[in-house]
């Protein structure tokens, strides 16, 4: 059951689509307004667990924390950094009650969960205009389904798109992704896609092609095609002003961009230097932006990750000085710095302006929804311009956004931490609605090793996005860059052998409104061991994943919550062996990986191969104890999903 509680005059983000009744609040929160701003405070009981707000550090669990909504390009992925590059204001309270509760506004948003051990859940909105949605359900399970549902049906990616990707900031040529590809191929390791970071463009602006390194990008899609590789372009939100630049010319000619106080268009200095900022929040803007990708559609191409919409800004028209340039001096004189950015970056926001519903917004107020409605631009623009399914992912995103594409989590680090991060960053994202989601696989900034990146792949081998990225200063990071890709193939390998299975079970949670990942106590609420465990997740229906995310640990211990059967694959073979209900020991050396099936789950798999073209979807073999199993496939490409593609396997 959801209802809606409506505050002054909300801003309409869209998030919810389903019809909702308007009620009263929830008996136990207590609601103030405190000037422009809203204070929501409740009880928390001893054993409270707060699911939600999914891109923020910390753990699953968000007791503890100080959590701040408000999009930030930031690769301090630290606890102590209470914003990343996305706001999902949802909580979800499992204990004593049982409820969900999602404030529905684009401004600033304050969360504080037993924050200091205050025993309240504390909410700061900066606005008083706003929905908050309360979902009551029995199990938080069923609290998180009932969101996904109420937001409407998630994003659904190409085939392909659960294939491997391969990206780096610096494959600057058309010979650097040729490589990519005969290294893949060299050593036998699978590959579908490769993303071109911004040294694709001419001068890094968005929807242009260094013509030297590039001489004719539609012919070059066409020669990766031929290997079965998609190229998957990076899109920024800043246009470059420039005159002769037709998306600049084209934006000033449909009055697409956003205002400064003066009246003129705001300039913001981002990668290619002054840019203007499409006003997304505008439905003809957006339809023109989303118009624009035509330039990349036209060339062949299928897949696109649009950045830097927070947006991120270096530098501006008030503000001199490049930010992100000096980010060794922030290193240096660390949070000194880092304050006075966040002031000028304030003082940016404020100074620019948007339209939308006849009305003119300051860009502060409605920070938070601004790269969701790049997403939304882009992906009603691809539904037009191709006649099938496209691979959108990107950095920022609120609550809704989810429809129109998925998400990567940012600029992380090649350390132990941040593979945790991703594990726990995996259900909260489900929670709130964006199923295809993944991480920068081996890590974003700093050099990886071959140990971190062999077990970072044996978690994205789980996660639809699975994405080896990494930033221009970094080690090489492709998989073929290190001794023993043996090993490497194995991973990947699995990946590809479990593909009919996450696919089906990807389109199966998709269209029901279900969550393709979810927390351990999802299913078992009723086992209180299962409550704290965050590094076990349940994947699809099926299939209980239990990586290794210790440096120079080969074996871990598990929790069963029921007798399940134990999978381990050595690169060649899945070797299933009953398990018992309670705590064993399991043992995966390097390029190894076991999982569970839960009792009376199946779980389909293929052969091995090297590209999601090959998939033999008449040949697979069932693993599991359980009877059948319901298989979903279907071309992986048009739009003709329905459930009446489910088949029975037994
Ligand atoms: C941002 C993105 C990163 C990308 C870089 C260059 O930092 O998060 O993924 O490689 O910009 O485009």
């Amino acid at each position: 059951m959801i209802t809606k509680v409506v505050f002054g005059t909300p801003f309409r983000t869209d998030a919810i689509t389903a019809e909702v009744p308007q009620a009263e609040m929830l008996q136990h929160f207590q609601v103030n307004a405190e000037g422009a701003q809203t204070l929501f405070t409740y009880p928390l009981q001893h054993r409270d667990i707060v699911y939600g707000l999914s891109e923020t550090m910390g753990r699953v669990n968000k007791r503890g924390g100080r959590y701040i909504s408000f999009n930030t390009d930031t690769a301090d992925h630290t606890d102590s950094n209470p914003s990343l590059y996305a706001s999902h204001n949802l909580l979800i309270v499992d204990g004593g009650e049982h409820f969900g509760i999602f404030f529905d506004t684009p401004a600033k948003v304050t969360f504080e969960i037993d924050y200091r051990n205050s025993g309240l859940i504390r909410v700061l909105c900066e606005s008083g205009d706003l929905n908050v949605y309360q979902i009551e359900g029995s199990s938080s399970y069923e609290i998180a389904r009932e969101l996904n549902r109420a937001i409407g049906r998630c994003y659904i990616p190409p085939l392909w798109a659960f294939g491997f990707g391969q990206s780096r900031f610096g494959y600057k040529c058309e010979q650097d992704f040729r490589d990519v590809v005969e290294g893949y191929q060299k050593a036998g390791i699978p590959l579908d896609w490769i993303c071109m970071d911004i040294d694709y463009m001419d001068r890094f602006i968005d929807f242009s092609v260094d013509k030297q390194r590039f001489p004719d990008l539609a012919a070059f899609v066409q020669e990766m095609a031929e290997e079965n590789i998609r190229l998957v372009p990076i899109v920024d939100a800043g246009i470059k002003v420039e005159p002769g630049n037709p998306t600049y010319e084209a934006g000033i000619r449909r009055d697409a961009f956003c205002r400064n106080k003066e009246g003129g268009y705001f300039r913001a200095g981002v990668w290619p230097g002054m840019t203007h900022f499409p006003d997304f929040l505008n439905p003809d803007a957006r339809a023109w932006f989303g118009e624009e990708y035509a330039f990349y559609t036209e060339k062949g191409i299928e897949g696109f990750w649009n950045d830097m919409n927070e947006p991120a800004i270096f530098y501006s028209e008030y503000a001199k000085g490049p930010r992100k340039l000096n980010f060794y001096l922030d290193m240096i004189f660390g949070k000194f710095r880092k304050k006075k950015k966040e002031r000028d970056l304030i003082r940016d926001y404020k100074s620019f302006f948007h339209q939308a519903d006849g009305k003119t917004y300051r860009h502060y107020d409605v920070h938070n929804i601004f790269g969701a409605l790049m997403t939304r631009a882009s992906s009603e623009g691809l539904e037009k311009l191709l006649p099938h399914r496209f691979l959108l992912f990107s950095r920022s995103s609120y609550i809704g956004a989810g429809r129109y594409g998925g998400v990567w989590t940012g600029d992380n680090s090649s350390c132990w931490e941040h593979l945790m991060l991703n594990l726990r960053h995996m259900p909260s994202l489900n929670m709130c609605g964006f199923l295809y989601s993944g991480a920068d696989t081996g890590g974003f900034m700093g050099d990886t090793t071959r140990e971190l990146l062999l077990r970072w792949l044996a978690v994205s081998a789980f996660t639809p996005l699975m994405r080896n990225h990494t930033g221009c200063f970094t080690r090489q990071q492709e998989c073929y860059q290190f001794d023993g890709t043996e090993e490497f193939k194995s991973i990947v390998s699995l990946r590809y052998r479990l593909l009919p299975y996450l696919y089906s079970e990807y389109m199966k949670a998709a269209l029901t409104g279900d969550l393709f990942i979810k927390p351990l106590a999802f299913l078992f609420p009723e086992d209180e061991k299962v409550r704290d465990i965050e590094d076990q997740l349940i994947v699809g229906e099926g299939i209980m994943m239990t990586p290794i995310v210790t440096e120079g640990a080969t074996t871990r211990s598990v929790y069963l919550p029921q007798d399940m059967t134990m999978v381990k694959y050595d690169g060649k073979t899945f070797t299933s062996t009953p398990a018992q209900k309670g705590t064993v020991t399991i043992e995966a050396a390097l390029g190894e990986a076991v999982f569970f099936i839960l009792d009376g789950k199946r779980v389909p798999v293929g052969p091995a191969i090297t590209n999601t073209s090959q998939i033999d979807w008449e040949h697979l073999e069932l693993l599991g104890n359980g009877g059948e199993y319901a298989l979903y496939a279907d071309d992986g490409l048009t739009r003709e999903y329905s459930l009446d593609n489910l088949r029975i396997l037994r």
